[in-house]
């Protein structure tokens, strides 16, 4: 019998995968664990059922691995939380959940797409808080959605998921990625791709390279007109400079799901026009999570066998 710490509670009944262990967590008023906390508890479990708000750094793997850790299952598919290089050179399993939350991350992507583009946020607002007076010709004017040209940054499983629905749309699609895809639309060159983009959305995972790839450089880059959309990682895109660039007018508007230093989102673009922010809903629907945490726990579950799980990220 394995002892597992589950860090918060989970959606569902994918825990039910490891009935028969030991499973410690989430604390009672489901607060994280403190950096000290899973220090102390890492070297007694076997496996770490974690989200993407746990810090899974170096010295916590190095101390768990010393006593019984042997796997760390990640209930995301980004996995940029977790020092996967220091858990492979330890021989600590990481995996993620991929897969199984394209097309709801996708629908955020387009939730975000549409809101920003026509003012859904901004227009909303104003009726809300009776500023609104009735109708007027010039009132909330955006970006039309169909026949635009919407650059994908990233071609994973998400960002196809995404050009599917722009086809729909009755959008052109171009894509970039580190690799040719030799897919129809491929632009090599990012830069290329955000010049001649109406709507550009984010779908790369968080990597040194891709660490503020969207700067200031390359939001000047784009059409005035255009909207950002990112559903990725929050430090993909430099804040400061984006928030700059609402204010002043270099890009139409935005639309956000995720931030560079989650819970805070920067003063400046919470102030920005034209801006949609949502607090990290990307997979955020019940059946999505629910096959997430089924997911992680089977993945678990198929380490503690002794067989191996099939969406390792470090192994
Ligand atoms: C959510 O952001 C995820 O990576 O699953």
């Amino acid at each position: 019998m394995a002892t597992i710490l589950i860090t918060r509670q989970l959606p569902g009944d994918g825990v039910a995968a490891l009935a028969g262990h030991t499973l410690i967590g989430p604390k009672h008023d489901d607060s994280p664990y403190t950096p000290d906390e899973l220090l102390a508890i890492a070297p007694n479990v076997d496996a770490i059922v974690s989200l993407l708000t746990d810090e899974i750094g170096a010295k916590l793997l190095t101390v768990g691995s010393a006593g019984r850790l042997r796997m760390v299952a990640n209930v995301a598919v980004g996995y940029n939380n977790i020092d996967t290089e220091t858990a492979r050179s330890l021989g600590v399993l990481v995996s993620n959940t991929p897969g199984v939350l394209d097309e709801t991350t996708a629908d955020t992507a387009f939730l975000l797409i549409l809101s920003a583009c026509r003012l859904a946020d901004e227009a909303g607002a104003d009726l809300r808080s009776g500023r609104w007076r009735g109708w007027g010709i010039n009132q909330y004017l955006g970006q039309d959605v169909h026949g635009a040209t919407l650059g994908i940054v990233g071609y994973g499983r998400i960002g196809q998921a995404v050009a599917q629905r722009a086809t729909g749309f009755g959008m052109r699609v171009i894509h970039h990625s580190r690799n040719d895809t030799g897919v129809d639309g491929y632009v090599a060159d990012l830069d290329e791709l955000l010049a001649t983009s109406d709507i550009v959305s984010l779908h790369t995972p968080l990597t040194p390279a891709t660490t503020h790839l969207i700067d200031a450089r390359r939001l000047a880059l784009m059409k005035p007109h255009a909207v950002l959309i990112n559903t990725a990682r929050g430090p993909v895109v430099d804040e400061a400079a984006l928030a700059e660039a609402l204010h002043t007018g270099v890009i139409f508007g935005a639309g956000l799901d995720v931030y560079e230093h989650e819970p805070i989102v920067h003063e400046r673009l919470l102030s920005a026009p034209r801006t949609v922010l949502l607090p990290h809903i990307g997979s955020g629907s019940m059946a999505t999570r629910h096959k997430m945490v089924t997911m992680a726990c089977e993945s678990v579950a198929t380490m503690l066998r002794g067989e191996i799980p099939p969406n390792l990220v470090a192994n």
